[in-house]
């Protein structure tokens, strides 16, 4: 198992596949892209899928996300999630996308085991989406969430950043349109992870804004602390159900007291937190030829040292060095 000093246990491991994109939303990257990661660098398909091997046999991982960057850019993605829910025991699978591409690969992805996706999309407008993404690719998403949906990845769920000035007052229609087109509508709080360190805690769209927006439309019930469970998506019921809307409050309602993850970045390296400032490299140990135990030896250590947590809205709250698209989301 891994297991942490707090006693909490991960059971849920993000893999990123890779840290590039092809948008460049501004609370993520700037204009001009970062310094990707060298391939030499990057862990190869037969790397990722014996340390998935590793984490589901030896370490109790039930769940597996493939995050990136844009993990639809990782050319061996449908045979890495064709080997990954080929394990023993088999687990869980999802992906974390920005939709692009979607539309071809979605049968693809389906037919290779995956379980569902998450799409990223913070507005229907598409003038809107030009300025927040720095590219002009919203029907690419839409055509992506379609395909997803017909192909059977469901439930699908969208992901939205309200940004100030920019999107903000579109939460009442993301969540309506969700709602029609059988979508399950997330809001996640905009988390100090831009590579360009231009977060701030004043001005951004809090869970509470959000909330108090979503009213003016919607009847919102809570569902309940008990079925929060370690999602950390609060969830409401919308009119009474079934439909239900989630809100990711990283920043003002953290839930790290319950939190079950554990992450691999794209060069192998291991990450107890999306804030951590402290890695755990398994990249060298795997290419100097460790075992299986060795390997699961050093995750068990770096999960020990894994802190109560992240503390965003800490005076004292340090941004890590890598941006979000480099550790995965
Ligand atoms: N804050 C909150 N969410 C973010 N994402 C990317 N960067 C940030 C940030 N700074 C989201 C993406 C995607 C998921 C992987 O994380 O929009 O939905
Ligand atoms: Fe790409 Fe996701 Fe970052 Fe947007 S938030 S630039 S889609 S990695």
């Amino acid at each position: 198992m891994l297991i942490d000093t707090y006693g909490r246990v991960a059971t849920d491991l993000r893999v990123s596949l890779t840290d590039r994109c092809n948008l460049r939303c501004t609370y993520c990257m700037p204009e001009e892209g970062l310094q990707w990661l060298a391939k030499p660098d990057l862990l190869t398909d037969d790397e990722i899928v014996r340390l998935v091997d590793i984490a589901v046999r030896l370490l109790g991982i039930e769940e597996v996300r493939f995050t990136g960057g844009e993990p639809l850019l990782r050319p061996g993605l449908v045979g890495i999630i064709e080997r990954v829910t080929a394990l023993a025991p088999r687990p869980q699978t999802s992906l974390t996308t920005n939709g692009i591409g979607l539309k071809r690969t979605a049968a693809a992805l389906k037919a290779a085991g995956l379980d569902r996706v998450n799409v990223s999309l913070d507005t229907l407008r598409p003038d809107v989406f030009k300025t927040l993404t720095r590219r002009d690719r919203h029907k690419d998403v839409i055509e992506g969430l379609e395909a997803a949906h017909a192909a059977g990845l469901t439930p699908v769920k969208i992901n939205s950043v309200l940004m100030p000035g920019l999107n903000e007052d579109e939460a009442p229609d993301l969540l309506a349109w969700a709602i029609e087109y059988g979508y399950e509508q997330r809001f996640i709080e905009q988390m100090p992870l831009d590579a360009q360190h231009g977060w701030k805690r004043e001005g951004m769209v809090t869970a509470g804004d959000i909330l108090a927006s979503l009213r003016t439309r919607f009847d919102l019930t809570p569902e309940g602390a008990d079925e929060r469970g370690s999602a950390p998506a609060e969830r409401w019921l919308v009119d009474g159900g079934p439909h239900r809307v989630g809100v990711i409050a990283s920043v003002t309602r953290p839930f790290c007291a319950a939190c079950d993850r554990t992450r691999l970045t794209a060069d192998g390296q291991i990450r107890t937190c999306l804030f951590a400032t402290e890695e755990t490299d398994l990249r060298g140990a795997l290419r100097s030829g460790a075992s299986d135990e060795e390997i699961a030896r050093i995750w068990k250590l770096a999960m020990w040292g894994k802190k109560a947590g992240a503390g965003l809205d800490d005076p004292s709250f340090v941004q890590p060095d890598r941006p979000m698209s480099a550790i995965g989301g």
